[in-house]
């Protein structure tokens, strides 16, 4: 609910309040985020930090909002214009005292989550340079000290949590990679060092943009605690020609007063939606770059039978794709390899009754292409600078509309005739060599072709990939189903990786693999079931080589294929909870599901792990065994955790009893 009353605007959820303020400057300030509010105790409050700061005056912090006019003034000084009040949505509309420049303020509530962006419009006849121009700032009530949770990480080790005391300085987390990257996901977590998974107030900010960005936070003597985020790194700027108008990414914020793992239960709700994700199959780990119908068929009969829905034909599909030396652009099938084309192996995967589905790399394109040959005008590049490859490739200028016209024209093209049910969207290397005008529009294109493509194509799944999960962020969530969360299939490395990925993202977006053993990336040896119980915390997919594995193995499989899909409307649609970080509790109506995984008996056992949530007085069926259990007994003794080996697991489920 949002409340207007006069200079304050009074925003409150379920278990939240927001109050904003204009100072006697006609500068809009935070007065308070924290637990809900009532108006009167809101009056009371002083007026708090800014809102958006701006350059100029005494203001010496991180500013959000840096601008430079023709006559080379810079910063802004406030006039209030006048709110819009509309349900739970409110923009309060401000203008510089002087030159012509609107911004707005944009707030909406959705469920506990306040989502903030920023508009500028340039009502005046020469361009305003935009040196910096963040979403929004945000600043809880001061505190003695401050703890910053993060994931920070790398190729094949992405999501990592991190957990670390904020130094009275300014932390900056970005990438300056033109994805949101492998090396930090734009979100933070912010604590007065006394939270816990289920208790203590924990603020949270997270930007929706697949492009690169910074998140500025500065700790203060005496308590204080701001931060400010938005799209673009250091150094980059934008014009605002005259006429031109600007809108930044959202830059949503969860208040929790019940821990981190409240924390995640809000972001999970706001980025979760109610549809089950299907069982993929996909051939990369099991085939790479050699592939033939007749191998990708046999491969497709053995994953129907042990109950995939999906069957994607990951890279190597496509003319002249035989290493990643070639072929990037050119998106028809290889003559080579598919003589017939692709129509016979989708017509028989979905004989099989599966969907079909491809791997692409839209923005990516080979030197050694047809593409490149022909449309080297539409490579990513700058003037006397040296063309950067990597992994072979170069990047397509995504900012320009033809380009992006191209792609959804290639794309569409795919879908509509094969009847593409899930396509996997790569992208395999950063941005370089590019403009400032660059950065912002390619992504914005990337959206719009994903936008329109769905549109166009309303059954279709997509899943989000850049070397695993090296695009994963809100943007690209409202336009994927799923995310490749690494190329790290290693089921015991995969935990971790999982455990931070979870930390904002809904477990139904995970998309995890149950690869061969031993593993292809670090040569583990692990059981079929821990790897099962450790994919099955998320969308399950396969993605061995299901040739080489034997009888037993795949009679094993098709029995936890189809365990998975009973528990999959618990895992996808219910409330996370993390026991820890090897053990996961999903709770879903009267269902609960708990997966304990023991990677290794190096580390230290575990405490029982205890369940979380459950009523006390009542009873609860192990839907297994059959015995039941008192809802106090298992809260307050947890379960048994028979794992005295290495990589073994429990999948326990629980009836709540009427
Ligand atoms: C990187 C992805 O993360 C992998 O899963 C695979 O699709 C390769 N690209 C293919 O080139």
């Amino acid at each position: 609910m949002i409340v207007s009353a006069g200079r304050l605007w009074l925003l409150t959820t379920a278990s939240s309040g927001y109050v904003v303020r204009l100072d006697a400057d006609d500068t809009p300030r935070c007065a308070h985020w924290g637990p809900p509010l009532t108006l009167d105790q809101a009056r009371d409050l002083p007026p708090g930090a800014e809102e958006l700061p701006v350059e100029g005056g005494e203001r010496f912090g991180v500013p959000a909002l840096q601008l430079r006019y023709a006559d080379g003034v810079r910063g802004a000084e406030w006039r209030f214009l006048g709110e819009e009040l509309d349900g739970e949505r409110l923009v309060l509309r401000l203008a510089d005292r002087h030159y012509p420049l609107e911004i707005g303020l944009h707030y909406r509530l959705r469920g506990e989550v306040l989502e903030r962006h920023t508009t500028l419009v340039n009502h005046g006849d020469t361009p305003i340079t935009l040196l910096r121009c963040d979403s929004a700032a945000w600043s809880p009530p001061g505190r003695e000290a401050w703890r910053l949770t993060h994931v920070s990480g790398e190729w094949g080790g992405e999501f990592r949590l991190r957990r670390t005391p904020l130094p009275v300085a300014e932390t900056v987390l970005t990438s300056r990679r033109g994805h949101s990257g492998h090396e930090v996901n734009p979100w933070l977590m912010l604590d007065a060092g006394e939270a816990t998974e289920a208790h203590g107030e924990v603020w949270s900010t997270a930007l929706a943009w697949s492009g690169s960005w910074r998140m500025t936070v500065r700790r203060e003597h005496g308590g204080g605690l701001t931060w400010s985020g938005g799209h673009g790194h250091d150094g980059l700027t934008w014009r605002l020609e005259p006429g031109g108008r600007a809108e930044t990414p959202v830059f949503a914020g969860v208040y929790s007063p019940d821990g981190f793992g409240g924390a995640s239960h809000r972001w999970h709700d706001y980025l979760r939606d109610d549809r089950l994700r299907p069982v993929v199959y996909n051939s990369w780990e099991a085939t790479g770059f050699a592939i033939s119908p007749g191998q990708q068929l046999a491969l497709a009969e053995r994953a129907a039978a042990l109950g995939a829905e999906v069957f994607v034909v990951d890279d190597g599909w496509f003319a002249g794709r035989s290493s990643d030396r070639a072929g990037l652009g050119d998106w028809h099938a290889d003559p080579g390899r598919f003589p017939d084309g692709l129509e016979p192996l989708a017509d028989a995967v979905r004989a099989l009754g599966m969907g079909f589905g491809l791997w692409v790399e839209p923005e990516s394109v080979n030197p050694d292409s047809e593409l490149a040959r022909t449309r080297p005008e539409w490579i990513l590049g700058q003037p006397h600078r040296r063309a950067t490859q990597v992994r072979n490739q170069l990047l397509l200028d995504f900012s320009r509309d033809e380009v992006a016209e191209w792609a959804l024209g290639r794309l569409d093209h795919l879908v509509g005739r094969y009847g593409v049910a899930f396509l996997k969207w790569d992208m395999n290397r950063p941005v370089t060599e590019a403009g400032d005008d660059v950065w912002i529009p390619y992504i914005r294109n990337v959206y719009a072709v994903l936008d329109r493509l769905r549109a166009a194509h309303p059954g279709l799944l997509v899943e989000g990939c850049a070397s695993g999960g090296g695009r994963a962020d809100p943007g690209m969530l409202a336009r994927t189903d799923q995310i490749w969360t690494s190329d790290n299939t290693d089921a015991a490395q995969r935990l971790a990786i999982q455990h931070g990925y979870g930390h904002l993202y809904p477990a139904a977006t995970m998309g995890a693999w149950v690869t061969d053993s031993p593993n292809a990336q670090t040569a583990r040896i692990t059981p079929l079931a821990f790897r099962f119980h450790v994919a099955m915390a998320g969308a399950l997919g396969l993605g061995g080589d299901l040739l080489r594995w034997s009888e037993q193995e795949l009679a094993e499989a098709a029995g936890l294929v189809a365990r998975y899909k009973e528990i999959r409307p618990v895992i996808h649609r219910g409330r996370l909870d993390r026991l820890g970080e090897h053990a996961v509790q999903y709770s879903h109506e009267d269902r609960v599901v708990v997966l304990i995984r023991r990677p290794s008996t190096l580390l230290p056992a575990t405490a029982p792990v205890r369940p979380r949530g459950l009523e006390p007085g009542a009873a609860y069926r192990d839907e297994d065994t059959g015995a039941v259990h008192h809802g106090a007994v298992l809260l307050s003794h947890g379960l048994p955790q028979p794992l005295p080996f290495d990589a073994t697991s429990t999948l326990t489920r629980l009836r709540r009893l009427r």
